[in-house]
């Protein structure tokens, strides 16, 4: 397989425009703040930035809610402003996808408005509409608690509309050819001005059969086709990362057993796993989910994350390990959301132990997929559980002790930014933790930087090997005649682990270490003992003894 799939080896770093960097004060982030950030990111080593919506949007869920997908949302700056961006990015060898949302717009697009106000509009099919109440509009809500239903009366329209998310997000009616093409046109424009590719929003919702009859809804996977094939015929080398949480059993549908659907999906099913693994110091339930995940095309990628956007879902564990990682990590109610999910940040959830926060970002940069770093995680931010639902977790970056954390110089910013307290800006900020060689963001720039020069994570294939701990996760992956081997310890307490690596042609003697000075070395029963420190970890490169031997030359040199 040739090595263009840039995909494969890619350190994807997501923010929100709004609230990143704000330059001209007005209290929201904005293209201009991002461009003058963009050196700190290509020091941070990451490939590929992800957007969050930015369009033109009324923001009642953060830009979600789009209402003209052809623009700039004038609070973040101008589509002039946004080449000027996307051109920085080239310049570093930086990479851009951007949200594509449409599942549904919002209340206020226009589309929605001129099907709203007249039932022989040619809009109002880009809709889904039903005269009466369906029996079933109480149910299949997102957003339980918050949400009350999934069909809304609309009096303008004398007839009810249906929508998946929030009551303003009316659901398009993706069936429609004419909303397809639209899409299609959507993504052509993007391509244009510079972008990569798309963060496709929902995804399993927007291929649904959507209608008041519809009693199971049914995905049709050939609109996925569709995306891809016209994507690849415009730009032979953008992407399609999917938003779908769905079960193992249905991957390859969204992958496309030729490999011509998906390029990229996030792996939820390892995300919850893993934060069970977290929580119990079992791995076992964790390699469960590698093993239930591994089948893919060989082009195909997982993005692997910790924490995005939203809340935590853990809606595909079993209650009892729901409950676990509930009482480790979110135990107060006002910590948990829709049911389902925990809203904090990685910090405060990991109790901000730097040991635990090391352990969890080196089995996100070494599980199978590429990683997806949220933006403030880098410098272990918190949150403000003051703040509405999934808004607590989405406060401005923190840059420095200057008021409001160096985000903007207005008293004012969009969201307030985190201050006093461990997690305050005042103790968390870039520019502190830039000068502290052993500081969080150091360290992430170092794994960063080692991730990168791995690409057997990527590009390989895995095998898990077998312990008799289930505390402690060992990792190997082989491509082109070479191994690496991962191996974590989940529990806070030392283990000492045996092991041993059968290659063919090499019968895993040594394994050197990526990131400090032990290395290891075969007993001879080949087996390996390595002792891990309380959630410690440890990078290896199985390496034959020639390797060994030309290191030694140069050391007594
Ligand atoms: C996004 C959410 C958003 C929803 C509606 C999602 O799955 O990640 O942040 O609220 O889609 O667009
Ligand atoms: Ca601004």
């Amino acid at each position: 397989m040739i090595d263009d799939l840039w995909y494969k080896n890619a350190i994807i770093y997501c923010l929100s425009v709004g609230t990143y960097m704000d330059a001209n004060g007005d209290g929201i982030g904005d293209f201009k703040g991002l461009l003058r950030r963009l050196d700190y990111l290509h020091g941070l080593g990451i490939t590929t930035i992800w957007l969050m919506p930015f369009q033109t949007s009324p923001g009642r869920d953060d830009g979600y809610d789009v209402a003209d997908y052809y623009s700039v949302d004038a609070r973040y700056g101008t589509l002039g402003d946004f080449v000027e961006f996307t051109h920085g990015c080239e310049q570093r060898g930086i990479r851009v996808i951007i949200d594509l949302v449409v599942n549904h717009t919002s209340d206020q697009h226009p589309w929605f408005k001129a099907a709203r106000s007249d039932r022989n509009s040619p809009y109002r099919d880009w809709y889904v509409w039903s005269d009466k109440k369906p029996a079933n509009a109480n149910q299949g809500m997102v957003f339980p608690g918050v949400q009350k239903s999934t069909w809304t009366r609309d009096k303008e329209a004398g007839a009810w509309y249906f929508h998946r998310f929030y009551d303003f997000q009316p659901d398009l009616n993706t069936s429609n050819p004419r909303v397809q093409a639209e899409i299609l046109k959507i993504m052509g424009f993007w391509i244009q001005l510079g972008v990569s590719g798309f963060r496709m929003d929902a995804v399993p919702f927007v291929i649904a059969t959507k209608g008041a009859k519809v009693k199971k809804p049914a995905e049709q996977y050939d609109m996925l086709r569709t995306f891809r094939e016209f994507l690849q015929w415009r730009q032979g080398d953008a992407i399609i990362l999917a938003e779908a949480n769905v079960l193992p059993k249905t991957d390859m549908e969204y992958f496309g057993r030729d490999a011509d659907r998906m390029h990229m999906m996030f792996n939820f099913q390892v995300n919850q796993h893993l934060f069970y693994a977290l929580a119990s110091s079992d791995s076992r339930p964790l390699a469960q989910a590698l093993k239930a995940t591994k089948p893919r095309p060989a082009s195909a990628q997982w993005g692997l994350f910790l924490r995005n956007h939203d809340e935590l879902d853990l809606g595909r564990l079993t209650e009892a390990q729901r409950d676990r990682v509930f009482k480790c990590f979110g135990p107060d109610k006002d910590m948990q959301l829709y049911n389902r999910g925990i809203r904090r940040r990685l910090a405060p959830m990991l109790g901000g132990d730097r040991r635990r926060l090391e352990l969890a970002y080196s089995l996100m940069c070494t599980l199978p997929g590429t990683p997806v770093i949220r933006y403030g995680d880098e410098i272990a931010m918190g949150d403000d559980l003051s703040l509405p639902e999934r808004n607590c977790a989405r406060t401005p970056m923190q840059w420095s002790t200057e008021p409001n954390g160096g985000f903007t110089i207005s008293d004012t910013p969009a969201l307030p930014v985190i201050s006093e307290g461990p997690y305050g800006f005042e103790h968390v900020n870039v520019a502190k933790q830039r000068r502290d060689p052993n500081s969080m963001l150091n360290w992430t720039e170092r794994i960063i930087r080692m991730r990168k020069e791995v690409p057997e994570i990527g590009w390989g294939d895995f095998t898990i090997i077998r312990t008799r701990d289930p505390a402690v996760l060992i990792i190997r992956y082989d491509w082109r005649n070479n191994s690496v081997l991962f191996v974590h310890n989940l529990d806070e307490k030392p283990r000492e682990t045996a092991f041993s690596v059968q290659l063919p042609g090499d019968v895993g003697e040594h394994l050197i270490n990526l990131l400090a000075e032990n290395h290891s070395h075969a007993d001879k029963r080949g087996q390996h003992r390595v002792v891990l420190e309380p959630y410690g970890y440890r990078w290896y490169r199985v390496g034959g003894l020639d390797y060994l031997l030309k290191r030694s030359e140069i050391e007594t040199r």
